[in-house]
């Protein structure tokens, strides 16, 4: 019988609770996705190695390659489907949530639904200006908003999310990644926080990859949300309550 992603993850109930496994299996494909051209290891070599070295190399580090393989398989094979393809998002709602953070996802029709409507919205509000979308999901969770967004605006446009769930904001990046959006940034953060930013993974064609931004200042996503604030005023000690202000168009997804 063919290997399959989920049934890959249950091996390492053995090994480590899945949560963990699942984390490690992100962090380490992001580092593998942020290689320096030519020298033939990642720009976070050191993260990856502290991260594959707490697994045994004969019981279990040949399985997070193994992952990454039905990971990209299942994802093309439904890539288009009614179903949708956050082949990602399925697991972890169904393993790994923190309930506390109310981590249920949207369900694909209605990603489906929202895009459409959203999307359209945002098109014409800027028809005469020739410059690219910029969609936000400021509670991104898988990004499967995004990834339904994307078949309908297109690879094009730039793609941005912040989720406060480490887990979570690496799990978009490398669903926006493996779904062919190379211009996005996804942050880890507060996002009821002004100026909150813990870490960031901006993916880009050129140079090709995923790279991790320790620095907010480096963030483009962060300098462009401090600078809407400035430009709206927002007090910055804001109680932590939704902010219209700050979210405009929408409580889902946003475009800035
Ligand atoms: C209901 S899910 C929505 C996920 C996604 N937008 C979707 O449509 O499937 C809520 C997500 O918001 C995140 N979250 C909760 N509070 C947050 C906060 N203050 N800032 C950023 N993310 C937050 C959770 O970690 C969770 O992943």
């Amino acid at each position: 019988m063919k290997d399959n992603f989920k049934d890959i993850m249950q091996e390492f109930q053995f090994v480590t609770d899945i949560r963990t496994a699942f984390d490690d299996f992100l962090t380490l494909t992001l580092c593998a996705f942020g290689q320096i051209p030519g020298a033939g290891k990642s720009y976070d070599e050191d993260l990856y190695l502290q991260t594959i070295g707490k697994y045994k190399k004969d019981k279990a580090q040949h399985l997070f390659p193994k992952l990454l393989a039905c990971l990209t398989n299942e994802m093309t094979e439904r890539i288009g489907s009614d179903t949708g393809w956050d082949v990602l998002g399925e697991f972890y709602e169904a393993n790994c949530t923190l309930k506390g953070l109310s981590q249920f996802f949207t369900p694909w029709p209605i990603c489906q639904f929202m895009a459409r409507s959203s999307v359209e919205t945002a098109r014409e509000s800027r028809k005469n200006e020739d410059k690219p979308l910029r969609i936000l999901d400021p509670a991104c969770g898988s990004g499967r908003t995004l990834m339904a967004a994307s078949r309908v605006a297109g690879p094009t446009h730039e793609y941005y999310a912040i989720d406060i769930d480490h887990t979570c904001a690496k799990m978009t990046t490398l669903n926006l990644f493996l779904s062919g959006i190379f211009k996005s940034e996804t942050m880890c953060a507060n996002a009821l926080l002004p100026e909150d930013f813990r870490v960031s993974y901006r993916a880009s064609f050129v140079p090709f990859g995923v790279f991790r931004i320790q620095e907010k200042e480096k963030s483009s996503l962060w300098n462009n949300l401090k600078h809407l604030d400035e430009a709206r005023k927002v007090p910055k000690q804001r109680p932590p309550d939704l902010n219209p202000n700050k979210y405009p168009e929408g409580s889902q997804m946003t475009f800035f």
